[in-house]
């Protein structure tokens, strides 16, 4: 049965293309999720991506993904340093999170430094720009094969 996996991006990533090109990249989230669709392509997974700029909307969306994922892809943006909420949200899911940042959080200014959800989530990507979405996959899928 093809693997079910859900790209959530948070805040402001609807913006992606032309938001801080020099941070984030020149690619559209459109663009992004196409070529994710495309790198997975013949190998029986299925993606779903929705954003929202409203953190209830992602909570909603973490947990309508518990009915049907088998694991997230998260660009949680700006919240991933302020959100209980959504760190609670993930451990009430049971689902495995990877927590994904086009750019290197660490690299940024200190309050970046934190996040909520990394310690609530199988893994962390970031810094590799629009590759961070399909190294995230890449590792979901081979954590999801040892299940
Ligand atoms: C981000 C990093 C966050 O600190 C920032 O608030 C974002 C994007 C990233 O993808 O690099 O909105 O999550």
């Amino acid at each position: 049965m093809a693997r079910q996996i859900l790209v959530l991006n948070g805040p402001n990533l609807n913006l992606l293309g032309t938001r801080e090109p020099d941070v984030y990249g020149a690619d559209t989230l459109d663009d992004i999720l196409a070529e994710l669709r495309a790198g997975v392509a013949g190998r029986d997974v299925e993606l779903r991506d929705a954003q929202s700029n409203s953190e209830g909307e992602l909570i909603n969306a973490l947990h309508d993904a518990r009915t049907w994922a088998d694991g997230v892809v998260f660009n949680p943006g700006a919240y991933t340093h302020t959100s209980i909420a959504l760190r609670d949200a993930i451990s009430a899911c049971e689902l495995p999170v990877v927590e994904t940042h086009l750019s290197n959080v660490h690299a940024r200014e200190e309050f970046r430094h934190t996040s909520m959800l990394s310690a609530v989530c199988l893994g962390v990507v970031g810094g590799f720009g629009k590759h961070s979405y399909s190294i995230a996959i890449d590792g979901l899928l081979a954590h999801l094969d040892t299940l």
